[in-house]
């Protein structure tokens, strides 16, 4: 396969890039260096070109179709990544986002290349009941500039789909684990840097014992490259989700690696929403499949920190 992965280098990106290589004859990594985490690019060990590429830029739009016309499948990753830090510049999250989408799924449609989207489970937003991908645009209830914007993407999306653009939606839930590209500004991640920096956990005041979908790098990334190998793209919007769990349930993990472990209460400007608990039951019918626990992911982290790592 010949695959151009856009974001190349942040959390999910830099994981997978080191996955995909058994596989793939041709590599094209795309990233703007936003987030300047250069470690993602080192002994990568696979040939591969690299494209130091703002796509959210209309100046860099026929470079960009140059390069997917180079392969047969794009996956799409380059955004801002910070709902909670997107309240504070909801302009810019959705200039830089929405039109980065609007670039690569134009190119992709005017070249036939399929693409695969992430969106976020994010835009349903607090919810009674346990949601899945029936429901209505009209109960999506995205509580940050971030998930408004992946809402905004998708719809863009399903209207080119209907002049000929085959994609995928994936809406992952909030991503834990290792990488070289790593961040920790997501919940697993950040409290357990915090726990292994003695660091008081920061909860949201209203969040302790919500329910919120939570995935595992491994299984994102098991599912992306099968994808990319299965080719089957239906136009549909489907969630990705290794598990629903509340903070408590992963303090409670993290206790077991920190007895100590002290949390206090702060304010977020996205904390008013509340639980919501994502189906991943379409994910499953379609053969994706999820391995990793939490236990897993906390261990990995933690294992960085402990000094147990040995990857780099
Ligand atoms: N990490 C999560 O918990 C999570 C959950 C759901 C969905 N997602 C989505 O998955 C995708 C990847 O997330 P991630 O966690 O790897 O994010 P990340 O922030 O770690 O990486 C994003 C990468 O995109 C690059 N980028 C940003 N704007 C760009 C632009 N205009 N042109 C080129 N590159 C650009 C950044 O430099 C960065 O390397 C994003 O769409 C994100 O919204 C992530």
């Amino acid at each position: 396969m010949k695959v151009l992965i856009t974001g190349s280098m942040g959390h999910i990106g830099s994981a997978l890039v080191k996955k995909i290589k058994i596989d793939v004859e041709e590599l094209i990594l795309v990233d703007n260096l936003l987030t300047q985490r250069f470690p993602s690019l080192f002994n990568l060990g696979v040939s591969h070109q690299f494209y130091a590429l703002d796509i959210s830029e209309e100046k860099n739009s026929d470079k960009l179709a140059t390069l997917v016309g180079l392969v047969d499948t794009v996956i799409h990753l380059a955004a801002r990544t910070d709902a909670a830090g997107s309240a504070s510049d909801p302009l810019g999250v959705e200039h830089n986002n929405f039109l980065s989408t609007k670039n690569i799924a134009n190119a992709c449609s005017k070249l036939g290349r399929p693409l695969i989207h992430i969106s976020s489970t994010s835009v349903y937003g607090s919810q009674k009941n346990l949601v899945d991908e029936n429901c209505s645009i009209s109960d999506l209830k995205p509580q940050s500039p971030y998930a408004e914007t992946k809402l905004k993407e998708e719809a863009l999306l399903k209207e080119l789909g209907s002049q000929g653009l085959t994609y995928c939606i994936l809406r992952f839930g909030t991503i834990y684990g290792f990488s070289t590209g790593m961040r920790f500004h997501t919940a697993v991640n950040k409290f357990a840097w915090q726990a292994a920096h003695n660091e008081e956990i920061t909860v949201w005041r209203t969040a302790l014992n919500q329910v919120r979908p939570y995935l595992y790098l491994g299984d994102a990334i098991n599912c992306l490259i099968k994808l990319c190998q299965k080719r089957n793209f239906t136009n549909e919007v489907v969630n990705i989700v290794s598990q629903n769990m509340t903070v408590n349930d992963i303090l409670e993990e993290l206790r077991k690696h920190y007895p100590n472990l002290k949390t206090k209460f702060v304010d977020s400007p996205i904390m008013n929403q509340l639980s919501y608990d994502v189906c991943n039951a379409k994910s499953l019918k379609m053969g994706v499949e999820y391995k990793g626990k939490i236990e897993q992911g906390i261990d990995e982290i933690v294992g960085i920190f402990k000094g147990l790592k040995n990857e780099f």
